[in-house]
């Protein structure tokens, strides 16, 4: 920490929809209003604090981040210590960065092309993105002595195993040319931590659903998706039968594992599986949408299966729970209400 003892984390993918609902809890630690804040503010020792969010906005949106910061007045902020900056830049860009991270302590890593289906038909900007990416990130850390990288990586990882629940001692199946990228990512976070000490700590996250998910791209992840349909009266798209399983995160469970993650001692180089421990089929997501959307007639569309896709996930958060304390803490129905209620807002 510096003299005035202040905390400087930079937040890379900040403007996406994981990366914001980071920005916005990492706002709350500062004020104190996070109930982690206390558990931040004794472990790392600080009064103030910068967070600094690296986006190319190649995804990610500027009113993801006006969302979350006109909820807080400047000059309150600045009065208690807290500031924020938005820098434009790509995590490839060597120079901006390093000059980002001089006198950083922590990088939440959350800046990736995160889909599926792009990776597939564009493997070659992933790769650019998530494994260079993430090297030039971990380089530089490396070389500027930041105490911690948590590496945002996927459930993707362990590919379509029948065996559940996923845990982090399976061997890795990537079916992806996305989930290659993220386990990439991985083992170079665990390299980077055992030859040169750098201190990683990789996040598996679970298929995560939440407010300012983006529901337009032709990628858009499947309950955002099917949330907007609901709203404007068309038929929800099922690619095969519905009977697919997934284990939906709410937002604020993969929030609260970041940060545990920034503070638990004696897990470098540690893989996590963020989620919650149960699934859900398909056909039930649609059932429970139609109990909470009850004046709309829901008609789906059954589609064949999408290549890539895997058929069942469910993780163990196990671990997770005896070296991070992580519990889930909104469960699939109510962030669902939650997320429903952001999106008929919004519109
Ligand atoms: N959403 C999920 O269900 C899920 C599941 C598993 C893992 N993840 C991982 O979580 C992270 C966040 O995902 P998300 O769902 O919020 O996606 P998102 O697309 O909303 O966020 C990604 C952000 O990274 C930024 N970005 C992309 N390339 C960049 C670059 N070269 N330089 C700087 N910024 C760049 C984008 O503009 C965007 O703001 C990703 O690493 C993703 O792989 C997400």
């Amino acid at each position: 920490m510096t003299k005035n003892r202040t905390w400087k984390v930079v937040l890379t993918g900040g403007a996406g929809f994981i990366g914001s609902h980071l920005l916005d809890e990492l706002i709350r630690v500062g004020l104190g209003t996070s109930d982690l804040a206390s558990d931040l503010r004794s472990a790392l020792g600080f009064q103030c604090m910068e967070i600094h969010v690296v986006d190319n906005f190649l995804t990610g949106k500027r009113e993801n981040l006006d969302d979350v910061l006109s909820a807080y007045d400047a000059t309150d902020l600045a009065r208690q210590g807290v500031t924020v900056e938005i820098h434009e830049a790509d995590i490839r860009d060597r120079t901006t960065l390093r000059d980002i991270l001089q006198g950083a302590h922590h990088i939440l890593h959350q800046a990736a092309l995160p889909s599926v289906q792009k990776s597939v038909e564009h493997p070659l900007d992933t790769d650019s993105i998530n494994v260079h990416g993430t090297l030039t990130l971990l380089e530089l850390a490396k070389d500027q002595g930041i105490q911690r990288v948590v590496f945002a990586s996927s459930s993707s990882v362990y590919g379509d195993t029948p065996t559940l629940p996923k845990h982090e001692e399976m061997p890795p199946a990537p079916l992806s040319p996305y989930a290659v990228s993220k386990l990439t990512g991985e083992y170079y976070c665990k390299v980077y931590a055992h030859i040169h000490g750098l201190s990683t700590v990789i996040l598996r996250y679970f298929n995560v659903f939440g407010p300012r998910q983006d529901p337009t791209s032709q990628y858009a992840a499947v309950i955002p998706k099917f949330i907007t349909h609901a709203l404007e009266g068309k038929p929800l798209p099922v690619f095969g039968d519905g009977t697919q399983s997934r284990d939906f995160t709410y937002v604020s469970n993969v929030v609260r594992g970041n940060l545990l993650a920034l503070i638990r001692p004696h897990i470098d180089g540690r893989v996590y599986n963020i989620a919650t421990g149960t699934r859900i089929h398909l056909n039930e997501l649609i059932e429970t949408l139609r109990r909470l959307l009850p004046d709309r007639t829901l008609e789906v569309t059954y589609l064949p299966p999408r290549k890539g896709d895997i058929k069942h996930s469910l993780a163990s958060i196990e671990r997770a729970r005896s070296d991070l304390g992580y519990e889930p803490v909104v469960s699939f129905e109510e962030g669902l209400e939650r997320t429903l209620a952001w999106y008929k807002h919004r519109r």
